[in-house]
């Protein structure tokens, strides 16, 4: 099976990458910078920026003649934590988040859709969040929620459009992951994460498409 994974470099994207590497699978992975030295052979990395929409095209014509069976749209920021209501949350940093975790999100999707169509089952996994639940709203984190739930509204909206196409469109919960972003005191390792999102992606199929699930099975509320 041949993957693409976005911002693979670290965090969750890197173990899904290595899990996938690991288990045979041919893993194309993105990078804005340094590449893993432990996956420079066994994964093939690419340049991405997924706020650059020519190197998103640029991809998307690279990969022009391949068969991607899933792609995972796991690059994203959340730089508004701790953010303050009467005086925080900038319009630059709305602009910089919902082009990476939103629009970056379609563009990738837009330029990969080809190889995904070749493929007899083509699935696309957009990592969001729980925090992207419009019915868990527990506030906070404004323009990160927005994102997520933009990200997960897109899903569900291309799960409807990709149908005919064969293709089936899921959005994910990684779970609190300790990475970066997600910070010493979260509740499961990115391995744990990535072994669970793995086996979700399993099951993404027709009869689901459209999902919005947890790491670990549990189904989440729109
Ligand atoms: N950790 C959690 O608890 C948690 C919970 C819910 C959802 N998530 C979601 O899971 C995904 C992965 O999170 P993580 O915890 O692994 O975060 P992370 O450790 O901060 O890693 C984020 C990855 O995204 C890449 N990235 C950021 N901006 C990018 C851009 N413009 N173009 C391409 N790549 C970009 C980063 O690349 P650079 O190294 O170049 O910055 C890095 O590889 C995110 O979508 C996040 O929102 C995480």
């Amino acid at each position: 099976m041949t993957i693409v994974v976005t911002g693979a470099n670290r965090g969750i994207g890197y173990e899904l990458a290595r899990q996938y590497a690991e288990a045979g699978h041919e893993v194309i992975a993105t990078t804005r910078g340094d590449i893993p030295p432990d996956l420079a052979e066994t994964v093939s990395w690419q340049r991405l920026d997924v706020t650059d929409a020519d190197a998103v095209s640029r991809l998307g014509r690279d990969l022009a003649a391949a068969e991607v069976e899933l792609l995972i749209c796991n690059a994203g920021i959340y730089p508004d934590k701790g953010q303050s209501l009467p005086d925080g949350y900038p319009p630059e940093m709305w602009a910089q988040v919902f082009a990476v975790n939103v629009t970056g999100v379609f563009l990738t999707v837009q330029a990969l859709l080809p190889a995904l169509a070749r493929a007899r089952d083509g699935r696309i996994a957009v990592i969001a969040s729980m925090m992207g639940s419009s019915s868990c709203a527990a506030g906070g984190s404004y323009i990160y929620r927005a994102s997520k739930a933009a990200a997960v509204n897109l899903s569900r909206n291309l799960a409807r459009d990709l149908a005919p196409r064969g293709i089936s469109v899921g959005a994910y919960h990684p779970g609190w992951v300790s990475t970066d972003m997600g910070g010493t005191a979260a509740q499961i390792t990115p391995v744990d994460a990535a072994a669970g999102l793995i086996r979700r992606f399993r099951h993404l199929t027709l009869d689901n498409t459209g999902c919005f699930e947890s790491f670990d099975g549990t189904t989440l509320p729109f």
